[in-house]
């Protein structure tokens, strides 16, 4: 049996924003530190065929979370769902699949707000949305939703098939001009990344936020 102590510590996403309470914007010096370490390389330009699903390329015997780590082009968001429990949990599970919808680092750089914040927290509780330990929750909770708004708990996933996410928002995908699609927020598939046992990974062009 675990300790207490262990079975609360907290993952190393949450360390950094508890640790940051003290000084703002924690997770942006992760971001950071992974613009240099991800630089957008002409080579990795998105294959327009990638998208079509081909069931020869399935890795046996690897799952998700063995290969969601080694895409460069992802690794902002594949940090992330490391640090997110219940996603890691998941992707660690080679009887559970799931489709991984990874937005690739660009487009986390990109975003409006982190991943960990909340437009109506700003509005409810202002520049201290995300201090103290009311605001550790806050951003805890955000950015666990924010993740698995891009997991879907289905693999293979068929065309056209409106799946919820482990967030709850529905999601299906759709060929369209030769481009693959995520609706409704029409967010284009630039490439599989990986395909395991367990799953596969996309990379997308855009947030599902
Ligand atoms: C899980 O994914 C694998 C690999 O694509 C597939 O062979 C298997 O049928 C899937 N299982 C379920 C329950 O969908």
């Amino acid at each position: 049996m675990k300790p207490a102590s262990l079975l609360t510590y907290p993952s190393a996403a949450f360390c950094l924003i508890l640790a940051a309470s003290a000084s703002p914007r924690p997770l942006s010096d992760i971001l950071k530190s992974f613009q240099l370490a991800a630089p957008q390389s002409p080579i990795s330009l998105p294959n327009p065929f990638a998208g079509m699903p081909s069931e020869e390329t399935v890795s046996t015997g690897v799952i998700i979370s063995d290969v969601i780590g080694k895409t460069q082009s992802i690794a902002i968001f594949s940090a992330l769902t490391r640090d997110i429990d219940p996603v890691s949990g998941r992707l660690d599970d080679a009887s559970q699949n799931a489709t991984v919808l990874a937005p690739d680092n660009s487009v986390m750089r990109d975003l409006k707000r982190k991943p960990w914040e909340d437009a109506e927290d700003y509005s409810t509780f202002g520049a201290e949305a995300y201090k103290g330990q009311d605001g550790e929750d806050r951003a805890h909770k955000n950015l666990r939703r924010f993740v698995e708004r891009h997991i879907v708990p289905e693999s293979p996933w068929e065309e056209g098939k409106k799946v919820q996410t482990l967030a709850g928002n529905e999601v299906w995908w759709e060929m369209r001009d030769g481009k693959q699609k995520i609706q409704p927020a029409d967010i284009e598939v630039t490439s599989i990344a990986d395909k395991v046992s367990n799953g596969q990974v996309w990379v997308i062009g855009g947030p599902l936020a």
